[in-house]
């Protein structure tokens, strides 16, 4: 059913806590909803989508229409051996996704706990942390095509994933509303830690099981990241640098300590850029309502107050100062609006 509301604060839908306005929020659960829009002629005029409002970040009132989609229904499609297929709708709360895997011992997702936002939103940026991420389970996406008015279902294969990046970001950006997500996992035992932070941990729990593993990244988590209830935040503000590897052993060569990760990428590396921005005596600054939070320099936080405006100052004052420093630039994770 769709359902609109005029006028909204949208305070409440996005974690960073700024108090804007959008002309329409518009709830949909299903395709057909999607499909009475497109009738209506929604898609011809100004819109987006809201999910969990965890990665954004409102710079003035939105002046069209914001889709949520209210669709959260979990459903066992398939089991062929050890692999167990799921069709998770897109307003699915991402940890609820990753609890229920957990209670029914299927593997895949654990190392993504806690991880802030909805189902549909995680194939977008393709989410990550500790040494995973959302590429490794999906097996389709499900979209709704903004300019044909027709269903399709993508394969992994045609999402082009990378880091933090996936067609839904370039090609079909403005183009597809995704209403479901269908992954695969495994229900034999795949624990994966390479991260060498969260085998310590799972090790003091008893070792690698799923609960342990869930448990061991939540902790982790909630140690080094505000709550965006308590600190308005989107998690990482900005992406790790992917440089020329010839900057990045010169850097290397200055700062021995500096974390230097592999790219996936010939002839260039990824730096760390909470790394850089702690290095540039940022950690736990201020500038106005705004501030680079202490425990982990990656994550911008809403002291109380911020408009858009001000954590956009703040991220220019960081990166200017990365750039002058290390010559390297940064670019923000976040989709500002
Ligand atoms: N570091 C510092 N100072 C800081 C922060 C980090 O020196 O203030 C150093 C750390 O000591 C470490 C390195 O930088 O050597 C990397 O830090 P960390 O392991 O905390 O991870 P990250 O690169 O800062 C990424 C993701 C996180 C994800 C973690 C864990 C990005 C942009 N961020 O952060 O994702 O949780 O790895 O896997 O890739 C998010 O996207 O919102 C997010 C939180």
């Amino acid at each position: 059913m769709v359902e609109k509301q005029y006028g909204v604060s949208l305070k409440q839908y996005n974690t960073f806590g700024i108090d804007v306005r959008c002309e329409c929020l518009c709830g949909f659960s299903s395709v057909d909803d999607l499909r009475a829009l497109h009738a209506e002629g929604l898609f011809g005029s100004q819109w987006g989508v809201i999910s969990g409002g965890s990665n954004i970040l409102f710079t003035g009132d939105y002046h069209g229409t914001l889709l949520h989609p209210r669709g959260d229904r979990i459903t066992e499609t398939s089991r062929e051996g050890d692999r167990v297929r799921l069709h998770v709708e897109a307003g699915v709360v991402w940890n609820d996704f990753v609890d229920y895997c957990v209670a029914r011992s299927l593997w895949g997702a654990e190392n993504l706990a806690y991880i802030p936002g909805y189902v549909g939103a995680s194939p977008v940026q393709n989410i990550g942390a500790y040494g995973a991420e959302a590429a490794d389970i999906i097996e389709s996406v499900e979209v709704f095509g903004t300019d044909t008015g027709a269903r399709v279902v993508m394969a992994r294969e045609h999402c082009a994933f990378g880091y933090r990046m996936s067609v839904f970001k370039t090609l079909l950006r403005g183009k597809a509303v995704i209403t479901a997500v269908n992954f695969t996992l495994s229900a034999v035992p795949d624990p994966r830690l390479g991260y060498g932070d969260l085998r310590d941990a799972v090790e003091s729990m008893g070792g690698p099981t799923l609960a342990n593993i869930r448990n061991a990244v939540t902790a982790i988590r909630k140690a080094k990241l505000p709550e965006p209830a308590e600190l308005g935040n989107a998690g990482s503000f900005f992406k790790n640098p992917v440089v020329e590897e010839a900057l990045a052993q010169e850097l290397k060569k200055e700062y021995p300590d500096m974390p230097l990760y592999p790219s996936g990428q010939e002839g260039r590396a990824k730096l760390a850029a909470g790394w850089l921005i702690d290095r540039c005596g940022w950690k736990g600054r201020s500038l106005g309502p705004a501030a680079v939070h202490d425990r982990q320099a990656l994550v911008l936080v809403n002291l109380g107050g911020a408009a858009g405006r001000d954590i956009l100052d703040l991220a220019a004052a960081v990166s200017r100062d990365v750039e002058e420093r290390f010559g390297v630039a940064l670019e923000s994770e976040v989709n500002v609006l």
